[in-house]
């Protein structure tokens, strides 16, 4: 199969809104690399954006489906229960922060255990406002793109959507923004638009993804803590993207003092299988009513055999502290250019949730176009790069946490490579 006859068939075949990034086709992948339908190589440093945490096919992951596969494959958790999603949601009570009594439900895809996530809430507190903040990035669905905080292309031509959404800035040092500046924004929204008694939730992802990974200051945390325990509403934790070892913590709450009522988990969770996970305190957990939660596919049982495969990797093989050791060796490389690329603004992110920002030299001014042809650079040489941020100018990194020294070395070879390149032609 040739990857120009795919493509002229995908485009005749397949809707354009379903933006796709590359024009090569994949075949087969291993851990940090992945072969198109003409054999040329990859090395992937999107991991299918935050998902493949314990690379491509781990053979633990693969042998926990293959047995799976040989019991049963689905029966409709809600007809006929298995114990693999019970332990799962032990596990994972026992393993995000706080000792309190928890419970998990398990979803299909991020934006479900976010809309999820906004129903317990909203059952559990009788309210029904919700905020969240610019920026940020909850899912595809009504609820999650009401809650997105992006309007192009995640927002445009959807509406109307779901009412009592309010977004507030997030604080973004770099850009002018601030914690005082954020919290004051949002004491104002409660008197300007919505009653703080009206609110049932506030969703913030402690780390912004698709926003631009950007790191949610310790004070704002803790001051978005005080002000849901001032008016009763919950603290959600949308770690879809920072969970499950990227941040150098399990979670990334981990890195702060106080803890969130609801998580919503996904992405890293199954190690590529679909499976998302809404997990919280037990009382708030148990208001919605029998019946009111669930989904026919919801905690599919092949999804649930992977994701106890990826918590066993993730502590067998120590990820969580394989992402400070490669996010360290990744940032001092890139700290090491900013003398030859000028463009770069900031280099930022814990764990290997690293991401690099450019702006136009001597300006604050987002340089999208510099972003792009850094990224087309390396893909040129083979290295996959995601792109991120509400101006397009942030590159993120999401490599396997299981990616050997050696591919980890050639792929920083290549992305020094790429930046220098796009320097020299400005
Ligand atoms: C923080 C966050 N929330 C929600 C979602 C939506 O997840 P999904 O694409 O699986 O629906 C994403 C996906 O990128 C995300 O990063």
């Amino acid at each position: 199969m040739i990857n120009t006859d795919l493509q002229r068939r995908k485009d005749a075949a397949t809707p354009r809104g379903v933006g796709v990034m590359c024009q090569f086709y994949a075949e087969r992948a291993l851990n940090a690399e992945i072969w198109d339908v003409e054999g040329r190589r990859y090395i992937d440093f999107g991991a299918g954006i935050a998902v493949l945490n314990t690379g491509h096919r781990h053979p633990k992951i693969i042998t926990a489906i293959e047995q799976q596969l040989g019991r049963f494959t689905h029966t409709c958790y809600q007809v006929v229960p298995y114990p693999s999603y019970v332990e799962l949601a032990e596990r994972i009570n026992a393993l995000t922060p706080g000792s309190h009594a928890k419970k998990t439900a398990f979803f299909s895809s991020g934006a479900e255990a976010v809309e999820n996530a906004i129903k317990i809430a909203r059952a559990a507190t009788g309210r029904s406002s919700v905020i969240a903040f610019a920026g940020g990035f909850h899912g595809r669905t009504m609820m999650g793109m009401a809650l997105t905080g992006k309007v192009a292309p995640y927002k445009t031509g959807f509406g109307p959507f779901p009412g009592e959404i309010f977004h507030v800035p997030f604080p973004i040092g770099l850009h002018g923004g601030s914690t005082k500046a954020s919290l004051a924004a949002l004491q104002m929204l409660f008197k300007a638009d919505v009653d703080p008694t009206r609110v049932a939730a506030i969703i913030v992802e402690p780390v912004q993804g698709e926003g631009g990974f950007y790191m949610a200051p310790p004070e704002f945390m803790r001051g978005l803590r005080a002000i849901c325990d001032e008016h009763g509403i919950l603290l959600i934790a949308d770690e879809i993207q920072t969970g499950f070892a990227r941040t150098g913590k399990l979670f990334a709450m981990e890195h702060y003092d106080v803890l969130p009522d609801l998580m919503t988990l996904a992405k890293g969770l199954a190690g590529g299988m679909p499976l998302s996970a809404v997990c919280g305190r037990a009382e708030v957990m148990d208001a919605p009513a029998p019946g009111g939660l669930g989904g026919t596919y919801a905690g599919n049982p092949l999804a649930i055999a992977a994701a106890h495969a990826v918590l066993d990797v993730i502590a067998e093989e120590r990820l969580a502290e394989r992402a400070n050791v490669l996010g360290a060796r990744l940032k001092e490389r890139l700290e090491g250019l900013r003398g030859e690329v000028p463009q770069i603004a900031d280099v930022r992110g814990p764990g290997a949730m690293v991401a690099l920002e450019f702006m136009r030299p001597g300006t604050r001014q987002a340089d999208m176009e510099f972003t792009k042809q850094v990224q087309a650079n390396a893909l040129h040489k083979g290295l996959l790069l995601l792109s991120c941020g509400v101006n397009n100018n942030v590159l993120r990194f999401l490599f396997p946490l299981t990616i050997s020294d050696a591919v980890m070395d050639e792929a920083l070879d290549l992305l020094e490579a790429a930046l220098r390149a796009a320097a020299c032609r400005y």
